[in-house]
């Protein structure tokens, strides 16, 4: 099958679609022609401040700076143990002949964690799953030609339930103003760059990208690599017997079913990506799924090779927008899967009840997966 042409115009959705790995690259690596700022495009301007992911030099350059002492590679690392203590705990309630993999493990996991981080408690996790759910649970595609009338409706669902998680997380960040504790919250609370500190809107703002973050993404993760495993028995059989081979099953699972499929850059002027021109102020759509299949970077990109090296995958961006969570993303696949083939030896998934994926596009991941 002929890969795609690198870059495309995509007419009845209104964007430019990017599919090359070096078109991709050469797009993340230049934040001053191509704006991570798409609010142009969204008629709501609710959640722009502290929205680390939308900023452009040099603002996000300051907030990256300031969140980055907060969350240093050793905050992540001694989590470890309470991550393997807390993968224990959870696989401890599930029958041994049948599990549901995200709501007995790769949901809860990772925002327990998140949660703790933050500090605020993670027994409330059901309300933040009801207002993350609520916020994705469309599977309209996002047209700028023709935005109907679902598309309209289906966003102002997202930012009502993306309020009601900022207006949870400003109580808790008003707390942490007047009783100041060990926590992330507090810290973004108390954070200082060049002597300002952040508004009270920047650090809810920042809280829910974290949240969030933490909600879909690693639990995406999960669910995927367990799913590239049963498709691909021999390889599983080889990881269980050499686990050296897990670090790599994780990246491999990272490029082959990539949980972010793309991600919305703006130009700010006008360009040539590979040899397409490109006009200022159009929306463009790296799509980082066909970009980590790329024959033109990966050899034989549709096998699955947890002895991939090098592999360089975009999954997690690439540039000044990397992202800030790849560590701990990375720490909890690591552990959750080491766990997971340890206490299950024979982990498959069940034909009479294939997994259901998400709804939205632009994830690709389990929303549940009998096992
Ligand atoms: C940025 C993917 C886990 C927090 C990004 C970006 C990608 C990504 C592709 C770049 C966005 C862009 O360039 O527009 C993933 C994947 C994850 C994961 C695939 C799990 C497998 C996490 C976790 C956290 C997190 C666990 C937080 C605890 C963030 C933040 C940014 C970001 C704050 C914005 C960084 C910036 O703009 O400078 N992530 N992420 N991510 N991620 Fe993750």
């Amino acid at each position: 099958q002929a890969p795609p042409a690198p870059v495309e115009y995509a007419e009845r959705l209104g964007f430019w679609k990017v599919y090359g790995y070096p078109e991709a690259v050469r797009i993340l690596a230049d934040p001053q022609t191509f704006s991570s700022d798409t609010s142009r495009f969204v008629p709501r301007r609710d959640f722009v401040e502290g929205n680390l992911p939308t900023m452009d030099p040099p603002e996000h350059h300051k907030l990256r700076k300031l969140v980055s002492r907060a969350f240093t590679p050793k905050v992540v690392a001694d989590l470890e143990p309470r991550i393997a203590d807390l993968t224990h705990e959870l696989l401890d309630r599930v029958k041994p002949d049948r599990m549901e993999l995200v709501a007995d493990l790769a949901y809860p996991l990772p925002v327990i964690v998140i949660a703790e981080l933050l500090g605020v408690p993670s027994s409330d996790r059901h309300l933040f799953k009801q207002w993350v759910d609520g916020a994705f649970s469309s599977s309209e595609q996002f047209s700028l030609v023709e935005p109907s009338e679902q598309q309209q409706r289906a966003m102002d669902r997202a930012f009502e339930q993306l309020h009601h998680l900022t207006d949870y997380l400003g109580e808790h960040a008003a707390e942490r103003r007047r009783r100041p504790r060990a926590d992330l919250l507090t810290k973004l609370v108390e954070a200082e760059v060049d002597g300002e500190r952040l508004s009270d809107a920047a650090v809810v703002n920042f809280a829910n990208v974290l949240l969030i973050a933490g909600h879909i993404t690693t639990t995406m993760l999960l669910g995927n690599t367990v799913l590239c495993l049963d498709a691909h028995p021999g390889v599983a059989a080889r990881v269980r017997a050499d686990r050296s081979l897990v670090p790599g099953t994780i990246e491999e699972s990272l490029r082959f079913l990539s949980p972010f499929a793309a991600l919305a850059r703006v130009t700010n002027t006008d360009v040539e990506v590979g040899a397409t021109p490109i006009p200022t102020g159009q929306m463009v759509m790296v799509v980082l799924a066909a970009a980590n299949r790329d024959p033109r970077q990966f050899t034989d990109p549709n096998v699955f090779d947890p002895g991939r090296d090098p592999n360089p995958h975009l999954a997690f961006g690439r540039g000044i927008h990397f992202c800030i969570g790849a560590p701990l993303a990375r720490l909890e696949g690591r552990v959750a899967l080491n766990i997971l083939l340890d206490r299950f030896p024979h982990l498959r998934t069940d034909p009479d009840e294939p997994p259901a994926f998400l709804p939205s596009p632009n994830l690709t991941g389990v929303r549940t997966l009998p096992l």
